[in-house]
């Protein structure tokens, strides 16, 4: 991909500035929209911050394809080519009903394969990143290699969907961890896999934008990204997913199959 140093440092700039503005709408009413469910909801925060981005995209890198979580992008239905995913606010109950716990992401992804991605947590000021073969980073600070610990020696995240779905498997799993954290924002709780904080993180079924940065930042700190059957995973799809170091993975995936509960 073609100017990889300048696409970084245009993205860091466009992430630090939208977080910003969404951290000058807190005393601001937000107007929020139910989507699929009543847990399901948009905000004029997630629609604004996906609107300047997409606007950047096009002003530096016309032609390029996006897929933004909000639909201010492309019906993107191929991977081919450059295509930008983007989640404007991971973690959007969070916004709305903490003012923290949320990120905003990006990720360049070429031809399918992940190139750059960004997960910021905006009320901590962490921004992890990665280049593809370059490793991952949390504010500049180089991220080490996953240590390849078992499950039994670390805290799991299980998200809430998953938690309502498959109570059963996620206790199993808790159970054969230290145990089990709910965070909200699936960018977050990758980016602790990622940085070593959490064992592992399982979901019921992420979208592309929930998935993407995250898995370039995961891979390049030796962490397995899956779905939950262990296949690969369909950027044009939603995935149950699960990531976490190579041992843990391998026993999770193992208690998921058993389906012991
Ligand atoms: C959600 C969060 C949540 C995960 C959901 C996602 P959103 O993203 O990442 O933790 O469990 O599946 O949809 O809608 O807040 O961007
Ligand atoms: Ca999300
Ligand atoms: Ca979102």
């Amino acid at each position: 991909m073609n100017q990889v140093i300048e696409r970084d440092q245009l993205i860091k700039k466009w992430i630090y500035a939208a977080a910003a503005i969404i951290k000058e709408s807190f005393n601001d009413k937000l107007d929020i929209e139910r989507k699929s469910n009543r847990n399901d909801l948009v905000t004029n925060m997630d629609k604004t911050i996906e609107k300047q981005f997409i606007e950047k995209i096009h002003q530096f890198f016309p032609g390029e394809h996006i897929l933004g979580e909000e639909g201010f992008g492309d019906d993107i239905n191929h991977l081919d080519g450059v295509v930008w995913i983007i989640d404007p606010i991971d973690g959007t109950l969070n916004f709305i009903k903490q003012q923290s716990d949320f990120a905003i992401m990006i990720a360049i992804y070429e031809n399918g394969k992940g190139q750059l991605g960004y997960i910021y947590d905006v009320m901590q000021d962490k921004l992890y990143s990665a280049q593809v073969g370059k490793g991952a980073y949390c504010n500049d600070v180089l991220l080490p290699i996953i240590e390849d610990k078992p499950l039994k020696e670390g805290l799991v995240a299980i998200s809430s969907a998953l938690m309502s779905k498959e109570e059963g498997l996620a206790r199993t799993v808790g159970r054969a961890s230290s145990g089990v954290r709910l965070i909200g924002s699936a960018g977050i709780e990758t980016a602790h896999v990622a940085s070593g904080r959490l064992i592992g993180y399982l979901a019921a079924y992420l979208a592309p934008w929930d998935i993407a940065a995250g898995k370039v930042i995961a891979e390049e700190v030796g962490l397995v990204y899956t779905k939950l059957n262990g296949e690969k995973i369909d950027l044009l799809q939603k995935n149950p997913t699960l990531v976490a170091p190579p041992t843990a993975h391998k026993e999770i995936s193992a208690l998921l199959k058993t389906g012991k509960k």
